[in-house]
């Protein structure tokens, strides 16, 4: 196992790329289930979850070659059987389910199982494949899942807190080969299921209305190998924004897709901080001592659960009391103990954090908890002062290519350790 050392407060300053888009990887790789055709996909970002993705699909017969940022998969999908150790490491391979239903007519999909940001049930996905005729049990923690010939239906897949990112791709996928008409409404509008309609759509499914609440899928027989360069990851390029914000630099965060980002950017301009599109890139400048205020977590275009955490290290450090909400995931909070190790002055209460924003934090030892956490204890660590070890950075390598890389290109010391 590693750990992260950062000596904390130097200045930062440059140019930061963001790397391909992983939550819109993870789908798009499960896809490639649906065709016999070979599927080239380039700005795939080297991280370990693509890589488990990359396993899971060989363990489902395809071959699967990984370059550096590029991933060749063909062959055939001969086993419909995803292995409890591959999917429960990840919920992402949980997407399987749909592709395998669709191309073999049955699949054994290990059920996801809760983590740390919450309990995470799977009822949309049951409901979406069981409206397109699926017949399904649970058996020994595998959802095991039956239809001769997938049906396109009307749906609702709206729940508790809101759509359901993976659940609509997985129905997305399912109804492309499915016979006649599917209507999904309550869709999540997720740039991620945007990518995931236009990469089904490339390799010949007919498909509309991807990234609106209501999205349209004609089924057809088949599907076609593909070419195709992946997007850039939203939640990436907005933890560089909110660091630059915290670490108070000005820095370019190349390749960042600013329509995507719009609910964090209103917010940073809201409090002081001056963003400007500059081409594909977004250009954040932040000198000043800023405002605080308050967000709650929605699904896109709200403000997304994945930028909580960072936000909330932007937080301790602004004078002033913010109020935290979190309407996807409203468990999601391991952060706060971390930050206050540091210094911060966070208190939960019911459902909400109340921060209250101090001088300076100062480097600790802390624990990541999930990866947006992870993220967010790396801003901490580099704005505060003295050095900080953020160990079990595993966490880190699921999700952010080269962080540590990237981070030194601006100034900061950052370095891997054994633990
Ligand atoms: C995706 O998870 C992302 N993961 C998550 O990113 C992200 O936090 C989440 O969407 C929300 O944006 C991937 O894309 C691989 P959901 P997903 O189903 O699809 C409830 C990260 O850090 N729900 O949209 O699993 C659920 O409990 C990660 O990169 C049901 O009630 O999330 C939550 O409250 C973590 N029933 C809400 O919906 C269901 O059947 C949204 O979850 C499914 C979900």
């Amino acid at each position: 196992m590693e750990k992260f050392v950062i000596e904390g407060g130097k200045p930062l300053k440059g140019e930061i790329k963001t790397s391909g888009s992983k939550n819109a990887t993870l789908p798009v790789l499960a896809a490639t289930l649906l065709t016999d055709g070979v599927c080239e996909i380039r700005n795939i970002p080297k991280l370990r979850d693509t890589l488990t993705m990359c396993k899971l699909l060989r363990s489902l017969g395809k071959t699967v070659e990984i370059g550096a940022n590029k991933v060749t998969v063909s062959g055939s999908v001969n086993n419909h059987v995803a292995d409890y150790k591959l999917v429960s490491t990840m919920r992402g391979s949980f997407c399987v389910l749909g592709p395998l239903l669709a191309k073999l007519g049955k699949a054994k999909v290990s059920m996801p199982g809760g983590c740390i940001i919450g309990v995470r049930p799977i009822d949309l996905h049951m409901k979406g494949i069981t409206a397109l005729g699926v017949k399904s049990d649970f058996e020994a923690g595998y959802v095991i899942a039956r239809a001769p010939r997938l049906k396109g239906a009307q749906m609702y897949l709206g729940g508790t807190f809101g759509s359901s990112v993976l659940a609509t791709a997985n129905v997305m996928m399912a109804a492309s080969l499915a016979h006649g008409e599917t209507v999904i409404e309550s869709a999540a509008c997720e740039p991620e299921i945007e990518e995931l309609g236009d990469f089904l759509s490339s390799m010949g499914a007919k498909i509309e209305g991807q990234g609106t609440p209501r999205i349209i899928i004609n089924g057809v027989r088949k599907l076609n190998g593909i070419n195709y360069k992946m997007g850039p990851d939203r939640i990436e390029a907005g933890t560089f924004l909110l660091l630059a914000a915290a670490a108070k630099s000005d820095i370019l965060v190349r390749d960042a897709h600013y329509n995507h980002l719009l609910a964090l950017i209103d917010k940073l301009q809201m409090i002081g901080v001056d963003v400007q599109k500059d081409g594909a890139d977004i250009r954040v400048k932040c000198k000043k001592t800023l405002r605080p205020a308050n967000i709650v977590t929605h699904p896109h275009p709200g403000f997304p659960t994945d930028l909580q955490a960072q936000y909330m290290a932007l937080m301790a450090i602004t004078p002033g009391v913010s109020i935290i909400t979190d309407r996807v995931f409203p468990d999601r909070f391991m952060h706060i103990a971390e930050l206050n190790r540091m210094g911060a002055s966070i208190r939960r209460d019911a459902g909400v954090a109340i921060v209250e924003g101090v001088k300076k934090l100062f480097g600790a030892p802390v624990m990541a908890s999930d990866l947006r956490a992870s993220a967010a204890l790396v801003i901490a660590g580099l704005v505060a002062q003295g050095q900080t070890q953020v160990h079990r950075i595993y966490h880190l390598d699921r999700g952010y290519e080269d962080l540590d890389g990237k981070l030194t290109g601006l100034g900061a010391r950052v370095y891997r350790e054994k633990e």
